[in-house]
């Protein structure tokens, strides 16, 4: 393998077919989801990649039925507190990413926490995307980008320029490289609303595994898949 990509994101998709596969409450397919992503860190954080992003909920799945997304949430509470050694030991950063004003105080609350304990370490950054989509993360941006404008205006200063480079300051990944390599599982292949500005020249690579059967061998294949492909941002080589 020749190049490591600098930042994989991952749409995990399939738990709840894989539940029913076994004939399990769709929420024991999310259980055996987590396990994916510890694989997954831990083959990150082996391989050097630098960022590992992973959705883990969507602004469109609050519309899910109250018991899947009380589950779903609870379970994020559980992993945030069982995983604090997993991150300590492997050196990784830990970060949420997504509209977290829709979350429980007591989860923000837990997340904020494992941000500040892991900030210092220098290896891996999981962000795990959670309440997030892509037109939320836009929109959001130019909010914010029209307010500081507005208090430019009212101060007499020059609002500063709305370049590409400034608008991508204002996206709740600012900071964060732009995705090389997307995965989604499970067959679809769709964008589903995630990270729209961020994935314009990511190379996507789709897999029928389902979320809770894709591991390091999985993930190998994937990054294989990533170093043949020839990356021209619209240029001739
Ligand atoms: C992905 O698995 C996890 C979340 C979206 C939270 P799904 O729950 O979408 O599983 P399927 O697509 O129904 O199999
Ligand atoms: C996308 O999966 C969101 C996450 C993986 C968190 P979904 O299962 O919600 O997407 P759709 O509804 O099939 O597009
Ligand atoms: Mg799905």
């Amino acid at each position: 393998m020749t190049e490591v990509p600098q930042h994989v994101t991952i749409i995990m998709d399939g738990n709840g077919r894989w539940a029913r596969k076994q004939g399990k409450q769709r929420l024991f397919g999310h259980k055996e989801g987590v396990e994916s992503v510890r694989a997954c860190l831990e083959f990150a954080v082996e391989k050097g990649i630098r960022y590992l992003s992973v959705f883990a909920f969507s602004e469109e799945n609050w519309n899910r039925p109250e018991e899947e997304v009380s589950g779903l949430m609870a379970l994020m509470f559980k992993s945030v507190l069982n995983e604090e050694k997993t991150f300590m030991r492997n050196n990784v950063r830990f970060r949420v990413i997504g509209d977290v004003s829709r979350l429980k105080p007591d989860l923000l609350r837990v997340i904020r926490g494992l941000e500040e304990r892991t900030a210092a370490n220098t290896g891996t950054t999981l962000i795990v995307m959670l309440s997030y989509s892509g037109k939320w993360d836009i929109t959001q941006a130019a909010q914010r980008y029209a307010q500081d404008a507005l208090a430019a205006q009212r101060e007499a200063r020059e609002p500063a320029p709305l370049t590409e480079e400034n608008f991508a300051t204002y996206l709740s990944t600012a900071g964060i490289p732009d995705p090389d390599l997307m995965i989604r599982t499970s067959g679809e292949q769709r964008i589903s609303n995630y990270m729209l500005w961020q994935c314009a020249y990511t190379e996507f690579y789709y897999t029928d595994v389902l979320w809770p059967d894709f591991r390091k061998n999985e993930f190998a294949r994937a990054l294989e898949a990533f170093s043949t492909r020839d990356r021209r941002y619209g240029k001739i080589k």
